[in-house]
């Protein structure tokens, strides 16, 4: 195979294969030759997915509880794997397999791969932070290199349900509360676990989850019902779907909800006539893990048996875990309640997904004890971890310029908890990381630090006992015993860097929260230190939006830097120190208060969205009391060290599309990076718009006194719908063009455009 190595401009390490994809006659030829040979058993074994050998102490596949698990495998009634873990693993999971079954079938094993394997990347919603492709692309890419290395061949990712509700703890996994923001993000992530050719054994099969608006559960709650018009549906929700079809996404995965009433597992509008059928996705849909099953609590099926019709007549070609189509499709057939051409073509999709990994060639093509040895952890990723992190980082406030840390300040206290954390910094969903082998924010600082003091407080402390992926994560009580030592630190130095914000395990599967303020003591820590320092600096860590009025109020600096993964802590201080001036947006809105979820950028107008203009006190419209409608820090807001000037939009409508120029200054004295977004809004439609909506933006790198002139083209697919009938077009006539720094700070002009 022709293997190039290379350096993108920005370092970031691809690995480039040059090996033939397969046609898709070709491909179809094979795997009909495949299926003429099989029997209803075994085809229903392809749909069958077991979690895997992992016991909680440990993987192992010699445990009594699994001797029904190997029969079936040999027997050739198991199609996949997940959870099943290390090249020695899954090499004699997929012996069992090819060398016992009549047909020899090669298993694939999935893994919850999100943001990194053992190098942690910064999670996802930071990733959508750094609103840079590359940034997204070349994290996929390394985590697609150790998972394939550790044997896997297929990710459950990327998730990228559009969430607006910062309640919802899985927010953190996705890329924010945009459509549009996501649908790159989408893109580039799986560009980036599946490269060009999914055979290369350093890529992996991506995941596209969960489909669908499983983002929109009600009130933030994990497993709740999703209660969504089928207008957001159509143009909030579908659209990254349809970006991760045209992207090439090799699998989807569905989702726990309802959709309007009906369990998207068993939602057969959405899997047969909108993925499968308008759309021409070819890759196979797996179900949340029983999911299947999960429709009988739904109150959607009568038992497991009446659930496996549901959803295999609805489009779910694999049942993960869930054991249904294993029990239940033979009789289903049998009796004439499923057609068999339904279980063919599940069959088809899921054994075509085989072959392009190159199974078929050879079945353990991904399993090589020296790449696993060589590729897992090594130090050229966890260096491409630290230059992505640097780029996902938002700069919330920075008055008086007091960041970067000037020279004079030689004594800095770093207080707070997670400051001093070697995990936090991981995230949630972070697959085989080691517990604490990050780099902490108070580590990052010390490595920087010159000729500065650096002291170390915990302060406050936010959790306490054991902190995990499954069991719920116990807050420390409101204890003020550290608040002294911290206290008589800030007093004693220069400059403080405090650590705030949310533990990892905050956030991520089965971890809503009603209350997204910040947990235990940590504000008023902040308020006694701000009455004695204020030279003082909040990094904040968390994986959703949080409400931090109070915060805002009293810091004069505060670095939102998300879990920014394995080098969190030198990232986060190149930008403190100034190595690094920070570029990251917002990719979801802050709100002031929780009560304002689900609050997003792109709403549609009310009857009476301002004050009365000739009697502003009367309370009439639509407003609260006790809180502003908009966002602390809204959606696509952050600062840089220097400042980017606009002027001179102009535009020319020509044939449907809309050439958009603006000039873009930096008149700040240094280098920076400006993201420079572009928002639509059609002010009268047959379904109402919302006020503003992203659809386009560009990074552009300016030096002091530097000025370019940006442009966009916009067409129909920024000015359209889906309309009721799911047909996308756009409705001629007047529409407003917003560019500029962020959603609520731009340049705006009218323009008049025909499409047809
Ligand atoms: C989650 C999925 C995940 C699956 C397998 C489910 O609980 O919703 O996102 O891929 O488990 O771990």
């Amino acid at each position: 195979m022709n293997r190039v190595i290379f350096y993108l401009n920005l370092n970031f390490l691809v690995i480039y294969s040059g090996a033939q994809v397969l046609s898709t006659n070709l491909l179809d030829k094979k795997v009909d030759s495949v299926l003429h040979l099989m029997t209803i058993q075994e085809k229903i074994g392809q749909t069958n997915m077991y979690n895997g050998f992992m016991e909680f102490t440990g993987p192992t596949i010699e445990n009594e509880d699994n001797k029904s698990k190997i029969e079936n495998i040999k027997s050739g009634l198991v199609g996949g794997m997940l959870n099943t873990l290390s090249v020695k693993e899954i090499r004699a999971a997929q012996k069992l397999a090819v060398e016992n079954s009549r047909l020899g079938i090669p298993m694939l094993f999935g893994y919850d791969v999100i943001h990194g394997y053992k190098t942690m990347l910064p999670v996802p919603l930071a990733q959508a932070a750094s609103w840079d492709r590359q940034v997204a692309e070349v994290s996929a890419r390394i985590s697609a290199v150790e998972t394939a290395s550790s044997g896997l061949h297929w990710t459950f990712a990327p998730m990228i349900d559009v969430c607006r509700d910062g309640r919802f703890g899985r927010i953190m996994e996705g890329a924010g509360e945009d459509p549009y923001l996501t649908s790159v993000m989408t893109e580039a992530w799986i560009k980036g676990y599946q490269g060009s050719d999914l055979s290369d054994e350093y890529t992996i099969a991506a995941c596209a989850k969960h489909f669908a608006a499983y983002g929109f559960v009600e009130a933030g709650r994990e497993y709740n019902t999703a209660d969504i018009s089928r207008n957001t549906l159509y143009n909030v929700a579908l659209p990254p779907f349809k970006a991760a079809v045209d992207a090439g996404a090799a699998t989807f995965m569905n989702a726990f909800n309802l959709v309007d009433g009906v369990p998207a597992t068993g939602h057969s509008h959405l899997q047969r006539d909108i993925l499968k059928g308008v759309w021409g996705f070819e890759g196979f849909v797996v179900s949340d893990w029983w999911s299947i099953v999960e429709m009988v609590s739904h109150g959607f099926a009568i038992d497991r048996q009446d659930a496996g019709r549901l959803a295999m007549l609805a489009g779910s070609d694999m049942d993960m875990e869930g054991r249904v189509y294993e029990e239940h499709l033979a009789e289903l057939i049998k009796s004439g309640e499923i057609d068999e051409t339904l279980l063919n073509d599940a069959v088809r999709r899921i054994l075509r997904v085989k072959f392009q990994l190159g199974l078929f060639d050879d079945p353990y093509k991904y399993c090589d004890e020296s790449r696993e040895a060589e590729q897992i952890f090594k130090p050229e990723h966890r260096e491409i971890s630290r230059e992505v992190a640097r780029k996902t980082a938002v700069l919330l406030k920075n008055e008086n310029d007091l960041l970067p840390i000037k020279e004079q300040v030689k004594s800095i206290a770093v207080i707070g908890q997670m400051a001093s954390s070697k995990d936090v910094p991981l995230g949630n969903w972070r697959a085989q990381a080691i517990t604490d082998s990050g780099v902490s924010l108070l580590e990052g600082i010390k490595n920087a630090a010159k000729d500065i003091e650096v002291s170390y407080s915990e302060g406050y402390r936010l959790s306490k006992g054991e902190r995990n992926f499954v069991f719920e994560l116990t807050l420390a009580p409101d204890d003020t015993t550290g608040f002294q030592e911290a206290l008589t630190f800030a007093r004693e130095s220069d400059m403080v860097v405090m650590a705030m914000g949310e533990d990892c395990f905050q956030t991520g599967e089965g971890r809503s929260q009603t209350d997204t303020r910040l947990k235990g003591n940590q504000v008023e820590l902040l308020k006694r230190i701000a009455e004695i320092n204020d030279q003082l600096v909040v990094v904040l860590m968390t994986g959703r939006p949080v409400a931090i009025p109070e915060v805002a109020a009293i810091a004069p600096s505060i670095l939102q830097v998300w879990y920014g993964g394995t080098e969190a802590g030198n990232a986060t201080a190149d930008i403190l120190f100034g190595n690094y001036n920070p570029s990251g947006r917002l990719p979801v809105s802050f709100p002031y208060y929780t009560g304002q979820e689900p609050l997003h950028y792109d709403r549609t107008n009310t009857g009476r969205p301002g004050a009365n203009p000739w009697n502003p006190s009367v309370v009439f419209w639509s407003h609260y009391t006790d809180s502003p409608n908009q966002a602390l820090y809204p959606f696509g807001y952050g600062l840089s060290y220097t400042e980017f000037e606009y002027s001179n939009l102009s535009n020319r409508v020509k044939e449907g599309m809309v050439e958009v120029k603006i000039n873009v200054k930096n008149i700040g004295q240094i280098e920076g990076l400006e993201t420079v977004q572009v928002y639509v809004r059609d002010p009268v439609a047959t379904v109402a718009q919302p006020i503003k909506k992203l659809v386009d933006f560009k990074q552009v790198r300016l030096k002091p006194g530097e000025q370019v002139t940006v442009e966009f083209i916009l067409d129909e697919k920024d000015f359209g719908f889906y309309h009721p009938d799911f047909t996308f077009y756009a409705e001629n006539g007047a529409f407003e063009i917003m560019v500029g720094k962020h959603s609520e700070d731009f340049i705006s002009e009218q323009v008049m455009v025909t499409f047809n």
